[in-house]
């Protein structure tokens, strides 16, 4: 960890800034003034996305809770009201264009507006299915419609793209993935030791009390993450 990072800050962007990372430059390849969608731009991933975005000289438009707007433009995006009934509308006034990544860790029907928000040769970046997360029946039938779709657009001739990102892609090449969660964490971390990206820790907790940071941390009331420490 470069100096002077605080360890705490620092596990903040463990797993979310090497999935902003990989997300932003391995797969979207971002690039100064291309225009981002970020759902959830508040959360862990979202808000590492969001200001990883900014620093690589795009411009970022980010969906969350009207409570979360104001952290959103201090991060540096133009946010939107996930919950309003006209978030297509709005989202294209942004960019009439259409985007040159989305960024989808929701899911379910919504994942059809993320893909129709793309610009020519736009990505698709999809990494999640909050949208369905509590949903009865199988917990697989709406990650196998969700990979289903993102293979159908992917295989069109329309110069988009469309994929599924985990962090855990190509670890049966152990050397190849230490060697690239190496590197990448390197650079958020890098860029953290500068002052240049802004970590939100919304409590420390001590690890006696994890219950209670678990609760914290589902509570919906905090932004950033809670961080136990021994
Ligand atoms: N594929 C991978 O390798 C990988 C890696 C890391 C994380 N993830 C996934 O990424 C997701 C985000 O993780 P995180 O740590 O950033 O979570 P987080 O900090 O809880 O942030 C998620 C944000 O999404 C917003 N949100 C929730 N439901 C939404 C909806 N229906 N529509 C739009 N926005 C919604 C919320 O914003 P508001 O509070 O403003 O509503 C929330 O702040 C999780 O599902 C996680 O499992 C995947």
């Amino acid at each position: 960890m470069p100096e002077p990072a605080d360890s705490a800050e620092a596990e903040t962007f463990v797993v979310n800034g090497i999935t902003a990372w990989q997300m932003l430059h391995r797969l979207a390849k971002v690039r100064p003034g291309r225009t981002v969608l970020v759902h959830g731009a508040n959360g862990g991933v979202g808000s590492t996305l969001v200001q990883l975005a900014r620093i690589a000289g795009a411009r970022a438009v980010g969906t969350a809770s009207a409570k979360h707007h104001d952290a959103v433009r201090a991060l540096g995006a133009l946010p939107v009201d996930h919950r309003t009934p006209d978030l297509e509308e709005q989202l294209r006034g942004h960019a009439p264009q259409g985007y040159d990544a989305v960024f989808d860790h929701v899911g379910g029907e919504g994942i059809v507006v993320s893909h129709r928000l793309l610009a020519a040769k736009g990505t698709l970046v999809s990494y999640g299915t909050a949208s369905t997360r509590d949903i009865q029946g199988s917990s697989r039938t709406p990650v196998l419609k969700l990979l289903a779709r993102l293979t159908l657009w992917n295989a069109l001739p329309d110069g988009k793209g469309a994929h599924f990102y985990t962090i855990w892609a190509g670890r049966r090449r152990l050397d190849t993935f230490r060697a690239r969660l190496h590197a990448d964490l390197t650079q958020v971390l890098t860029l953290l030791a500068d002052g240049r990206l802004t970590p939100q820790v919304a409590a420390r907790v001590p690890l006696t009390e994890v219950g209670e940071a678990v609760r914290l941390a589902e509570s919906g009331t905090v932004v950033g993450k809670v961080v136990l420490v021994p």
